[in-house]
């Protein structure tokens, strides 16, 4: 069984698809099988990816969320050996409206994952910039999710309303949610600013903030117009780096040592504070 990470933030451009994308591809260059998963109508992580859009017209998410197809059949191979992704179009902004009158429409995603999970050793849902139904779906079929937050003034803006849903998902929708992680992006090295906020993070969420800082990296951002990850565009840049540092201590942290074969035998479940202390800490944010 994959674990399946949800990276979530209601607000846009703050990384979560630079981060899916890259967090995928350093996993699969550590030998993990991965998909990702695209629930963004913007496409961005499949276009990033490089993902056939001719094939992507038909083959998305779209219809594998509403069950026209099996998700098995809309999944493509990447240029990265070991790295999958089921793509999105802007067929998938209809998905908020139709869903709404389908039963169990909170669990469609979950289901559709449900049928190549062991396929997997991560899944990776990169979530669109709101808390619609498609994020709902989202963080229903995770087992934990991963907060991106840039390192701005403004950082800590929303998340308190992101974790009251993620709260919420966990009462009524999938009891076993939890965090991954905090994952701070774009840092500045030479802004004062920068530093203030991860250190005001890191004293707030101590051991939930990733130590892997993302750092502001021009080739981060370059990399998505030629349809690669970072690691297959510029596997020296800095960007590349600590997106393998990251993959690192997410790996260990999710299977430990263990060996390939001891994975495909390993359920999801690992120990993690519970989400409810988070929030607690949120009321002192
Ligand atoms: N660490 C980084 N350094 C430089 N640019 C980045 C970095 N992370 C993301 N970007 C750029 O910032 C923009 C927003 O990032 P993106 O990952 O698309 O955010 P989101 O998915 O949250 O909307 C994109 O243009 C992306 O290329
Ligand atoms: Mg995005």
């Amino acid at each position: 069984m994959a674990r399946t990470i949800c990276v979530a933030n209601q607000k846009g451009g703050v990384g979560k698809t630079t981060s899916s994308v890259n967090i995928g591809a350093a996993l699969a260059a550590r030998g993990r099988k991965v998909l990702i998963l695209d629930m963004d109508p913007q496409g961005n992580a499949s276009s990033g990816l490089g993902a056939k859009r001719q094939e992507s017209q038909e083959n998305n998410i779209y219809p594998a969320l509403i069950g026209d197809r099996p998700l098995a059949a809309v999944i493509q191979p990447t240029e990265a050996p070991n790295l999958s992704i089921a793509p999105a179009n802007s067929d998938l902004v209809g998905a908020e409206i139709e869903l709404i009158d389908v039963p169990r429409r909170e669990y469609r995603l979950k289901e559709a994952i449900q049928t190549v999970a062991d396929q997997y050793h991560y899944i990776i849902i990169d979530c669109p910039p709101s808390l619609g139904l498609l994020t709902v779906n989202s963080l229903t079929a995770a087992d934990t999710f991963l907060v991106p937050l840039q390192c701005e003034y403004y950082a800590l803006e929303g998340l308190s309303q992101l974790l009251n849903t993620a709260g919420l998902i966990k009462k009524n929708l999938n009891p076993n949610l939890k965090i991954e992680g905090i994952l701070l992006t774009m840092f500045d090295t030479r802004n004062n600013l920068s530093h203030q906020v991860v250190s005001e993070i890191q004293a707030h969420f101590s051991d939930k903030v990733f130590k892997a800082i993302i750092p502001r990296n021009v080739r981060l951002s370059e990399a998505p117009s030629h349809g690669k990850s970072i690691l297959e565009y510029d596997p020296k840049s800095i960007g590349a780096r600590k997106y393998h540092e990251l993959a690192e201590e997410l790996d260990e942290r999710v299977y430990g040592t263990q060996s390939e074969a001891a994975l495909r035998h390993q359920g999801p479940e690992i120990e993690q504070p519970a989400l409810g202390r988070d929030r607690e800490e949120m009321a002192n944010v």
